[in-house]
């Protein structure tokens, strides 16, 4: 079975075609990052006018390199939410007509399952491959717009133990970013100056600190950020801003390894997934190895490919419905908010979730 993944939930416009088995065929993405750069975050409507024009380019371009195009395809997976409405709009409303046309089925996935989902992806002749967990597993999802941990049972059964009570991780990486001068998006820059910096030159207070909670929180850390930089300025060195990224850095780290590793207790589960775009982060992944490790729990994390926006994973969340012959008709709606996670604003059919 080959199915093509479309994904235009955020800023990047993608599509990929992927193997029943999660072998990445062709994988083409998009990126918007530098036309939102300048605005020091995303801004809706540019994104879904430049999903727009890309599309149809980027579906193009993912089905050219494949042996018989389009007609190679068995089934079409979209993105159905969450995300910005205006960008979902557009990968759903050419995933249905594609299918449509074909006479193909469709699936529409929520994207938080193709994260967690991304562990399956196989990339030949890319890093070194990723061993698939068994399941079950907890899964830590780190992103731009969630951080939550979740236990996997199979991917028609998926619990969310615990989530950010209010930034994701991302943002807090974001917004630090601008704060700071050093652009948007926040995470890759302040990976990379943390790699040289000193984590203990500043001290923040860490998070819901509790080991009685899984729960995140960030927002009182980019407060604490924002409190120095009122009162220090921006450091003006290289070497003092390093040491700041690595100190903001390394307390988001520990916040989030230490409740993986307390999900993995509490469920007495030793496979903990870690994925979403600050996954990719360096840093991050080398704390989890390492605690990961003393505590006897096996740890995958994909490659840094597969952990931000992609296609292939959208894909590949689809394969376990498209297995049992399940699919979707052509009338299903977008979501902004999460609704099967308590977050959610609008229901899969459209239906409002009513304030409780
Ligand atoms: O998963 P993703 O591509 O999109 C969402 O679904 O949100 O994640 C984007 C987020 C951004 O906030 C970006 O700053 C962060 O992932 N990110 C990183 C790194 N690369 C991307 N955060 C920390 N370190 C990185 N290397
Ligand atoms: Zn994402």
């Amino acid at each position: 079975m080959r199915v093509l993944g479309i994904e235009s939930s955020c800023d990047e416009t993608a599509a990929a075609v992927v193997t029943e088995d999660g072998e990445v065929l062709t994988d083409v993405v998009a990126s918007q990052i530098a036309m939102h750069g300048p605005y020091g975050g995303i801004v809706p409507e540019l994104a879904s006018r430049a999903h727009m024009q890309a599309i149809i380019p980027v579906i193009r371009e993912a089905v050219a390199g494949l042996e018989g195009g389009l007609d190679a395809i068995d089934a079409i997976a979209v993105t159905e939410g969450p995300g910005l409405v205006g960008s979902l709009l557009v990968g759903v409303q050419v995933a249905k007509a594609l299918a449509w046309s074909l006479g193909k089925p469709l699936v529409g996935v929520n994207h938080l399952d193709g994260h967690l989902a991304a562990v399956y992806l196989r990339r030949s002749g890319r890093d070194e491959p990723v061993e698939a967990p068994e399941l079950p597993f907890v899964g830590l999802l780190v992103s731009g717009g969630h951080t939550a941990l979740y236990r996997v049972d199979s991917f028609a059964d998926i619990e969310l133990l615990a989530q950010t009570r209010d930034d994701a991780a991302g943002e807090a990486f974001d917004k630090a970013a601008k704060l700071l001068g050093l652009g948007y998006p926040g995470g890759p820059v302040i990976d990379r100056l943390a790699a040289v910096g000193d984590a203990a030159a500043v001290s923040f207070p860490l998070p819901m600190a509790s080991r009685k909670t899984l729960e995140f929180s960030f927002s009182g850390l980019k407060t604490a950020l924002a409190r120095r930089v009122q009162e220090h300025g921006v450091p003006e060195d290289e070497q003092s801003l390093a040491d700041l990224c690595a100190s903001f850095q390394g307390v988001i780290i520990e916040s989030l390894v230490r409740k993986s590793i307390l999900a993995c207790k509490q469920e007495g589960l030793d496979r903990l997934v870690i994925t979403g775009g600050v996954a990719a982060n360096r840093g991050l992944r080398a704390r989890a190895r390492e605690v990961c490790e003393v505590n006897g729990i096996r740890l995958f994390v994909p490659p840094p490919i597969s952990c931000t926006d992609n296609a292939a994973m959208i894909a590949m969340a689809a394969v376990h419905r498209l297995r049992v012959g399940e699919h979707d008709d052509l009338s299903f709606a977008v979501y902004s908010r999460d609704p099967d996670r308590r977050r959610g604003k609008f229901r899969r059919d459209g239906t409002l979730v009513e304030r409780t």
